[in-house]
């Protein structure tokens, strides 16, 4: 059996009909660019995290640039991100102008905040907390810290649509700003690149919204410099059309983590869920010795199975963060679980049987290692 980390082919055939219908709405509007899909997507998005305000960009990486330049950080300025992230989380500090400290996480992958009160600086203006495999970073605590000592709260929810809290508060709604990724392979997603920024604060909704179209107030007057950076009107109609499917979805994410979780030897790491919170599995990574890592993917792969390593370099023994003088050693549990993780195939159409082929392979394999 051939199981691909990930089969967006799948969802595509499903949503076929219902997609070229909306898209040939849209071709007949004669409107793709600021038009009604994207003030509607906006909204529903906006209602779905519970916020006051949703704003869609060109992708995830400028929301998160966007609400940094709202927040007047650049150049001079620090801001603290997890040192086990997307590229992104670090490029859009850089992009800003501003410099990323990089912090180090827990077992769970999400930053740890004891780490956190070590490396802030004076220069430091902002905490950007990242949801990582769709799994909430300790919101809680995070805000708690960053009240106490002047700093913002951003959220990089990329990966993260619909994880909550135990009061059901969600994902995009705990720090001042969030940035959602919609690139293909997240959970709500559209068929290219797409990012939308969530907020309760209107003078942060206005900045965004200036930053992501030239700076344009009106057709013809900048307020000040911007980008073109948006979401076009074919991509908000098949945004509109998924979040029909988000809750469903997330659902079956949950489902197949629950099926890993429960099944998968005891001899391997597996992802833990806080009582209460609801993580939404963007991915399902497991940790394994760093020595039998290779052996453990290798033998998967010669059995048909895809995985894949979120991530195999941490943000600060990146080659392009090398002037930021950080070096190996300085970040332990990023630089160990670098070594150790492995993401197992998961997405909403990924069926049953091919849940417990993995299961069975992987449980063969390690079983077999002795560790
Ligand atoms: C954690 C994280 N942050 C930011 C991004 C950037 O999103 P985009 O690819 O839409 O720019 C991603 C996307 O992969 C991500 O996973």
């Amino acid at each position: 059996m051939q199981i691909p980390f990930v089969d967006l082919s799948r969802e595509a055939t499903l949503l076929k009909d219902e997609i070229k219908e909306e898209i040939e709405l849209v071709l007949k509007s004669g409107n793709f660019i600021n038009g009604p899909k994207v003030k509607l997507f906006e909204e529903k998005f906006a209602e779905f995290c519970g916020v006051e305000h949703a704003i869609s960009v060109g992708n995830g990486s400028d929301g998160l640039t966007f609400i940094l330049k709202s927040l007047n950080i650049g150049k001079g300025d620090t801001v603290v991100c997890p040192a086990n992230s997307f590229i992104a989380s670090a490029w859009s500090i850089i992009a800003a102008g501003a410099t990323p400290i990089f912090c180090d996480v827990n077992d769970d992958l999400q930053l740890n905040i004891k780490n956190l009160s070590d490396i802030i600086l004076t220069s430091t203006k902002a905490v950007m907390g990242v949801h990582l495999t769709g799994k909430l970073c300790d919101v809680e605590e995070i805000s708690k810290f960053c009240v106490k000592n002047n700093l913002f709260f951003i959220e990089d929810a990329a990966q993260a649509i619909g994880a909550a809290n135990p009061e059901g508060l969600k994902s995009g709604s705990f720090g001042v700003a969030a940035s959602f990724s919609l690139h293909p392979l997240k959970n709500l997603s559209v068929y290219g690149d797409g990012g939308i920024i969530t907020t309760n604060d209107f003078e942060i909704a206005k900045k965004v919204t200036l930053l992501r179209n030239h700076g344009l107030e009106n057709r013809d007057k900048s307020k000040i410099w911007g980008f073109n950076s948006r979401l076009d009107e074919i991509q908000a109609a098949i945004g509109l059309i998924k979040l029909k499917y988000i809750d469903k979805w997330t659902d079956r994410y949950i489902e197949i983590a629950k099926l890993y979780s429960e099944k998968i030897t005891e001899n391997v790491s597996k992802p833990q869920t806080k009582p209460g919170y609801k993580d939404v599995y963007h991915n399902y990574i497991i940790k394994v010795p760093t020595i039998s890592r290779e052996k453990i993917m290798n033998e998967l792969s010669k059995v048909g199975i895809e995985t894949k390593i979120h991530y195999p370099i941490p943000l600060h023994l990146q080659e392009c963060a090398n002037s930021l003088g950080y070096k190996e050693g300085d970040i332990p549990n990023t630089e160990l679980f670098a070594k150790s993780m492995i993401s197992l195939p998961i997405f909403p159409l990924l069926k049953n049987v091919e849940v417990d082929y993995v299961i069975e392979n992987l449980n063969f394999i390690v079983n077999s290692l002795s560790f």
